[in-house]
């Protein structure tokens, strides 16, 4: 009897939130696979991060943070990212000071904003700025990455242990931290490891261990991953492999051949395994979610021109291979190709999640696009504090349509019911076809009854589309057209009602029945250029 009434108490013990989240992982934040995309899971829910990195040094400094907090809230914001700098945070070896940290998540937490941390630790675009100065003033104990000169940049080697083990150490004890302090509310839901690694000015590091072990075996792991993912690798490294006979051993220019791509790629190898090492000590303290950042090369250059070797949409497969513990590899974008870029990221189940994109307004229609079409996780732009109208900022009025679709959005996220469109002066119209339905999504100017259509580039517009019923579809989004037809042209279709609305806490509240000049008298669906809305729109057909 009393074993019995210990069993029921224990039961009951672990089933308290609190004690379960002791108990197991599964209710961290974690993430959840859910048809072609992943889930962001927080307290066992999916989230949706409508997102903002801050600037650089924002983050040191309370004071400065003050005023950032209700600009966030002002324009939807519900993630901050934001760096934790190692060199404030370990400023003598072994002495860890969580203070800023800390405060930073109290903040967060007054306005109801989830963090993800940046971890500035071994390397920062590229660089190693932010290692404390205990590490980089002793270049003996901390090897820096040598050029082709032989000459040294201020990046730690990746070829060397200690490097790695002082990283993973402060890694380790802020996870260590963060577990203690934040389990519970989970205002922590993310990390990224290092900001953009990259090699620079060459393709790959030149010092002696790095020489020696480029003159070596390709390791079995990788030939192993190439073997057994061999008709899925990326096509840019399938090439390689295939022009070299697909060897199945021999070192890296017998396995790549020569020439810089192969020295990318084994720079790669070795920063993903760096990386993971990271991730990994991290994770065993608190395994929370992780992703690398990457800065998209501009055409034309060369690996060491660009920062060589970080995860690069050519290098997935290494990167995946080598870094099991790196749930994400994400795209900064500091260039236009917003398509071409998402569309290589989302290649192997990578899940899209895009924490950083040049704060300008055309990110206002993107971000539609970005979650939409791709199912992406979260969105942030850089900077995003810089503003000094947040109440004016069009990335405001899409985040506040998108944190009213959230429920919606997450419901659908990764499956065939959910689009989105990103339309510009080239992309007039976007074809979707949903159940029965073909969608032609245009661009408000097509009507050309702007004064501004005659001008020769327009404003990005973008919006996300959700079929809700059979008949049934909410349209939300900036300056967009939408016309229906009956896919096998059986029958015409017809707009049978249209309300513009709003949803609270997830129920629809319909406000203006859209009719008349709203719809061109039931020709069309539009919210113009310089608008935001919600239309909730029934269908039916007829001949
Ligand atoms: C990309 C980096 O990841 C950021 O930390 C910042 O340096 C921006 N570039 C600046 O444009």
């Amino acid at each position: 009897m009393g074993k019995q009434w210990l069993l029921l108490v224990m039961n009951v013990w672990l089933f308290l939130p609190g004690a379960y989240a002791r108990q197991t992982n599964g209710d961290i934040p974690h993430l959840r696979r859910q048809g072609r995309s992943a889930q962001m899971m927080v307290h066992n829910r999916p989230f949706l991060m409508l997102g903002g990195e801050l600037g650089n040094s924002s983050a040191s400094s309370l004071a400065y943070m003050q005023p950032i907090w209700p600009k966030l809230q002002q324009m939807h914001v519900n993630t901050l990212l934001t760096p934790v700098y190692w060199e404030l945070m370990e400023p003598e070896e072994g002495r860890f000071d969580f203070s800023l940290t800390d405060s930073l998540v109290q903040s967060a937490r007054q306005h109801n904003i989830k963090l993800v941390l940046l971890w500035f630790g071994s390397w920062k675009n590229s660089m190693s700025c932010y290692a404390p100065a205990w590490v980089k003033k002793n270049t003996r104990r901390f090897p820096r990455a040598k050029n082709e000169q032989g000459k040294s940049e201020e990046i730690l080697s990746a070829f060397d242990k200690r490097n790695l083990e002082a990283d993973q150490r402060a890694f380790t004890a802020l996870l260590q931290h963060i577990r203690e302090t934040d389990s519970r509310e989970q205002t922590v839901i993310m990390v990224q490891v290092e900001n953009e690694i990259g090699m620079l000015p060459n393709a790959r590091e030149h010092t002696t261990a790095a020489d020696a072990l480029f003159k070596q075996d390709v390791p079995a792991e990788l030939l192993r991953y190439l073997q057994q993912h061999k008709q899925e690798l990326v096509p840019e490294l399938k090439a390689r492999w295939d022009a070299q006979g697909t060897p199945s051993k021999g070192n890296w220019e017998t396995v790549f051949g020569k020439g810089l791509s192969t020295e990318e790629i084994f720079q790669a190898w070795h920063y993903a395994r760096y990386a993971n090492a990271v991730a990994e000590a991290g994770k065993k303290a608190y395994p929370l979610p992780m992703y690398v950042n990457a800065a998209l090369p501009r055409p034309g250059k060369l690996p060491g021109e660009y920062p060589s070797a970080g995860p690069l949409p050519h290098l997935m497969d290494i990167w995946q291979a080598a870094a099991t513990a790196i749930d994400v590899l994400s795209p900064d974008f500091y260039n236009p190709d917003f398509k071409y870029w998402n569309d290589l990221y989302v290649r192997k189940n990578n899940p899209l999640f895009i924490p950083e994109i040049r704060f300008e307004p055309a990110d206002a229609a993107k971000v539609f696009y970005a979650i939409g079409h791709y199912g992406a996780m979260g969105f942030s732009p850089f900077s995003i504090e810089s503003t000094d109208k947040p109440e004016e900022e069009p990335l405001g009025k899409s985040y506040n349509i998108l944190q009213q679709l959230s429920p919606l959005i997450l419901e659908h996220q990764g499956s065939d019911q959910m689009e989105g469109v990103l339309l510009d002066e080239r992309t007039g119209s976007q074809e979707w076809k949903s159940g029965t339905y073909t969608l032609k999504i245009s661009h408000d100017y097509t009507l050309g009854w702007s004064p501004a259509a005659k001008d020769t580039s327009w404003p990005q517009t973008g919006g996300i589309i959700i079929q809700t019923g059979e008949d049934e579809y909410i349209i939300a989004g900036t300056g967009l057209v939408v016309t229906f037809s009956v896919s096998d042209k059986s029958d015409i279709a017809g707009i049978l009602q249209a309300d513009e609305g709003i949803y609270v806490e997830g129920k629809w509240q319909p406000r203006r029945r859209m009719n008349g000049d709203q719809d061109h008298q039931g020709r069309h669906i539009r919210i113009p250029v310089g608008e935001w809305g919600i239309q909730r729109v029934k269908l039916y057909r007829y001949n």
